[in-house]
């Protein structure tokens, strides 16, 4: 199969190419219920996270940033719905982590405004590569730690902390033109993730020369970051439109990244 190429069809159908085992990550965003007019085109979701599970590597992980739409009323709760189908088809739900914008379009109604997403990280078996985004420790030197032994009663430890320390699950990325890339082209489509984003989940789950997958690769946002990041990648895209949009967008990669 050719590496670092977009294919312009169904994702099963690129899959269909695939022998099992194959990429060693899934970084990917489905179209959100019918939130937005993805040119009409529809996804068979049970088919498509089957056919996620079968090519994954043992111990890698797919990324699955999705939303939910509110009809009638109510949340669909898709997003959920969809992360049970995964655990039943036999992923770990290894973590569900949350893709908070500290700057959305406004919500009305009786709601506070919408801020995140989740990203969920299904995982085949335990992940065997985790790199982890590291933040300074607020306080250094020596500290007590307080845990309760198994009568209940109070012991504390010293602990030396050190400089940094891994970050918490909810990751924060301000949005919008400018901001989650610098590409105009990638503004042509409706529904981009942050450039920050792809690099902060393949640097958490890959390492250099790995193959990384998205199978709705929208406005190329994943294959960008990966060739960046000296990842191999492959993508599937059912729209020509947005196909063209991305592949435009891969030709000017040097001049306007972010990286
Ligand atoms: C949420 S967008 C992905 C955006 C992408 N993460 C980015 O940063 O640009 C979902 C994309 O999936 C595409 N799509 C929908 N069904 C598909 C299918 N069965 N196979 C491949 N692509 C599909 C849509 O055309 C749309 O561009």
């Amino acid at each position: 199969m050719e590496l670092n190429k977009i294919y312009n069809e169904d994702c099963l159908q690129t899959m269909s190419k695939m022998p099992n085992d194959f990429v060693d990550m899934v970084l990917t965003s489905p179209p959100y219920d019918d939130l937005r007019d993805y040119k009409g085109y529809v996804f068979a979701f049970e088919d498509i996270a089957k056919e996620l599970f079968r090519i994954l590597k043992p111990n890698a992980v797919l990324i699955w940033v999705v939303g939910d739409k509110t009809e009638n009323g109510s949340e669909t709760a898709t997003s959920f719905k969809q992360a049970l189908f995964f655990k039943e088809i036999g992923f770990n739900l290894h973590d569900t982590m949350i893709y908070y914008k500290n700057n959305p379009m406004p919500t009305t109604g009786k709601r506070y405004h919408q801020h995140f997403e989740y990203m969920f990280a299904f995982s085949k078996g335990t992940p065997n590569t985790f790199n982890p985004i590291k933040e300074q420790t607020k306080y250094k030197g020596i500290a007590n730690m307080k845990n309760r032994g198994k009568e209940g009663t109070l012991n504390y430890e010293k602990i030396e902390r050190t400089e940094d320390k891994k970050m918490g699950n909810v990751f924060f990325y301000s949005i919008g033109g400018g901001i989650s890339t610098k590409d105009k082209i990638a503004f042509q489509h409706p529904a981009i993730f942050p450039e920050q984003l792809a690099y902060d989940q393949i640097y958490t789950w890959t390492n250099e020369q790995d193959l990384v997958y998205d199978c709705f690769m929208g406005s190329g946002t994943t294959a960008k970051i990966a060739q960046k990041m000296n990842r191999n990648w492959i993508g599937s895209e059912i729209s020509p439109e947005y196909t063209q949009i991305a592949e435009n967008r891969l030709l000017t990669l040097a001049e306007n990244s972010l990286f």
